[in-house]
């Protein structure tokens, strides 16, 4: 059995705080992140709900030469156009509202950074920084277990701890973005993470102290309204 995991002092920010105050972090500090500090973070998120409580989700936490091998695997790979190889399954290529938040949020990130639409070379630096893991001093490889993979329930789970974990970590000072662009050559992740065969990779997650001074830390994505994503039905007013 677990120890019950105990709030912070006085200096934990408020669950409000956390929720409204995240965002991705695409640019970190150099400092190296704390090992107890990641156990920490994964504790909290691992208090996520799961289907039946089989909390599928396993974390393969990558830094230093490993993080590096990866990094330099996946923008070769990517640079010379090995067709990517996902382990999970997209859909088809977004349109209609997906598409224009999609570009939406793009815009902002390249307003921030100063990246004209124009601007070809400056745009794959960009994707290229992406396959780096934004040069994170940490990376959290998140799995599942294989024999549950097809059930969507799966994937349902996995993205609650995810969620969990980017939002402890923002309680903790740290920052964090969920990411398919360091996962997309799988073969690369799996050789140097050493991902166990019973496992499927699902996402990866950036990590690390966010650099004050990288202006697209700073932008806030926009959010549809609750009337737009809701239906109340049985209600008086
Ligand atoms: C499943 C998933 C995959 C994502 N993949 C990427 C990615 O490959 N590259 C990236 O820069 N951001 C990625 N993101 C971050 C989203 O762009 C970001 O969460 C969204 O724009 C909302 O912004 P916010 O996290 O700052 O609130 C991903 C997020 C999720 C949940």
């Amino acid at each position: 059995m677990n120890a019950p995991l105990k709030p912070v002092a006085d200096t934990a920010p408020t669950f409000d705080e956390v929720i409204l105050g995240r965002r991705s972090i695409r640019g970190f500090r150099r400092e190296p992140v704390p090992k107890a500090l990641i156990k920490e973070i994964l504790e909290l998120a691992m208090r996520a709900p799961s289907s039946m409580n089989t909390q599928p989700w396993n974390f393969y936490v990558v830094a230093g030469g490993a993080l590096d091998r990866i990094r330099a695997g996946n923008t070769e790979r990517n640079l010379a156009g090995v067709p990517h190889s996902r382990e999970f399954r997209t859909g088809q290529a977004f349109a209609g509202p997906h598409r224009e938040r999609q570009i939406g949020v793009a815009k902002q990130l390249f307003s921030a950074m100063g990246i004209a639409r124009e601007d070809t070379a400056a745009r794959q630096d960009w994707v290229l920084r992406g396959f780096r893991q934004f040069d994170a001093p940490v990376c959290v490889i998140v799995t599942y277990d294989k024999v549950l993979a097809d059930s969507d329930d799966t994937a349902f789970d996995c993205g609650a701890v995810a969620t969990a974990l980017v939002n402890a970590a923002w309680s903790r000072g740290l920052g964090a973005v969920i990411n398919s662009q360091g996962i997309m050559q799988s073969p690369v992740v799996r050789e140097h993470a050493g991902i166990a065969d019973d496992q499927v990779i699902m996402k990866s997650i950036a990590l690390g102290w966010p650099d004050e001074t990288f202006p697209a830390n700073a932008v806030v994505s926009e959010r549809k309204s609750v009337d737009e994503a809701t239906v109340f039905v049985g209600f008086d007013d």
